[in-house]
């Protein structure tokens, strides 16, 4: 029997999972890719989509965002972030548990999976917060992607910095553990130390410092390490850290860099003031030298954006009320593969590092490569064409981005979630609704 519901996308540069690109067309029935081939007859489909010109990769799946809801809807919603997140190719993605009421007991993780079902365009899933009371509920309540700490750089119950605590969640039970690496205790320290009235904003890189950010991932490597316990590293910002980890990292651990911290430095607190303000903070450049080559060679498996929005009111508060986070899920890819463009990692890179990685090391089945059987979760980006970061084209609540004004290539110009064209030439499909992701 004909199944009319399918779609075809036509002569399309496809990346295929041994990281080949190969001119063809792609089948997709049911949400699934069905067949890759150089010509595929479009009689038994409804949509056909030409690709000509364009590159075809698997969508990205951010695993660090912060969308706001409940809680801070008047930073970001699930509705927006998402409608962010098609614009920026992001087809997937995994979001933290500090919004109000927090996401640490069952209750809370339900409210939020209800949420996204009825808002966002983009598949889901969400971290459950350790608050070092909640063993039962981290270790149980259900469907997560992982349990995360925030080591440091927190207030309230979400802070997790004492050691035999720390201890107690990572010898009992078996799920991941995502970290937010700061030493909590050292950044107080510092505080005390260097804050006074005069302080400016770029005094948070050197109060949050390079040793403060080391050890904590030394604590959670070594935690990791006894308990052999499944442990991701958020976040990494410093050169010190990458090196630690190149020379202690376990078959069971991954890691995370951002495009900021890649690409932005202490430098940018001079255009951006408050803007540039992040946690870890942004670094001096000779640390993301060393971040980019722990990427290239695979300490650092995956890119993500840690989308904190805050709007410009509250980023205008003199330090160090301003608060620490800026978006980043419609501009990782195009600032991603227009590195890709200048030489400096290819585009089988990218991909690897934003969806293939994340997939695997998450176990999200069927998803991050553009292979029969897997999701249809694509993205048709174009390589070809320039076309800076404008405030007025974004689509998250908050109104900024960081990266203002850069003139970037590999922008999407279609993301499909589960076979849905959600996004479209700079149009949204918002009616279209993503699905909450399963962890094998
Ligand atoms: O700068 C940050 N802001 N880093 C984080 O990890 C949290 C975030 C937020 O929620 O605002």
């Amino acid at each position: 029997m004909t199944d009319f519901t399918g779609l075809i996308i036509q002569k399309a540069e496809i990346l295929l999972p041994n990281g080949n690109l190969f001119l063809g067309d792609v089948l997709i029935k049911q949400g699934r890719i069905v067949e890759i081939a150089s010509s595929i007859d479009s009689n038994d489909v409804n949509t056909i989509l030409d690709a000509s010109g364009l590159t075809l990769l698997p969508g990205v799946i951010d695993p660090q965002v912060h969308f706001r809801e409940p809680g801070f809807e008047y930073k970001e919603d699930l509705f927006s972030a998402s409608c962010a997140c098609a614009r920026g190719g992001v087809t997937s993605f995994l979001e933290m548990p500090n919004t109000k009421p927090l996401t640490s007991n069952q209750l809370a993780l339900d409210d939020k999976l209800a949420r996204a079902a009825s808002k966002s365009l983009v598949n889901y899933g969400f971290f459950i917060g350790a608050t070092g009371e909640n063993l039962e509920e981290i270790n149980n309540a259900g469907p997560v992607c992982g349990i995360k700490i925030f080591m440091g750089s927190m207030h309230g119950p979400l802070l997790v910095s004492q050691e035999d605590k720390l201890e107690e969640i990572f010898a009992n039970g078996s799920r991941l553990i995502a970290v937010h690496a700061e030493d909590q205790a050292r950044i107080d320290r510092r505080r005390e130390q260097y804050m006074n009235s005069s302080a400016d904003v770029s005094m948070h890189s050197i109060i949050q410092d390079e040793i403060a950010a080391l050890n904590a991932t030394k604590l959670a490597i070594e935690l990791s390490t006894k308990y052999q316990r499944r442990l991701h590293i958020l976040h990494m910002s410093t050169g010190i850290e990458a090196q630690y980890l190149r020379e202690h990292k376990q078959p069971w651990i991954t890691a995370e860099a951002t495009p900021q911290h890649l690409l932005l430095s202490t430098d940018s607190y001079k255009n951006l003031g408050s803007l540039a303000q992040m946690n870890p903070p942004l670094r001096s450049d000779n640390n993301q030298q060393i971040l980019w080559q722990a990427l290239l060679d695979g300490v650092i498996d995956m890119i993500a954006t840690d989308h904190a929005p805050h709007t410009l009111e509250e980023k205008a508060q003199p330090y160090p009320k301003s608060p620490s986070g800026m978006p980043g899920v419609e501009t990782s890819l195009a600032l991603m593969l227009t590195q890709a463009n200048l030489g400096r990692c290819t585009i089988n890179q990218v991909a690897r590092w934003m969806s293939t990685n994340v997939a695997k090391g998450y176990s999200i089945e069927n998803k991050g490569l553009i292979a029969p059987g897997y999701d249809a979760d694509l993205i048709l980006v174009d390589l070809k064409h320039y076309h800076p970061v404008l405030r007025e084209e974004l689509k998250t609540k908050c109104g900024w981005s960081p990266f203002e004004g850069r003139n970037l290539t590999g922008w999407t110009v279609y993301t499909i979630v589960g076979g849905n064209l959600v996004y479209e030439k700079g149009k949204l499909h918002e009616q279209v609704r993503g699905k909450a992701l399963k962890f094998s």
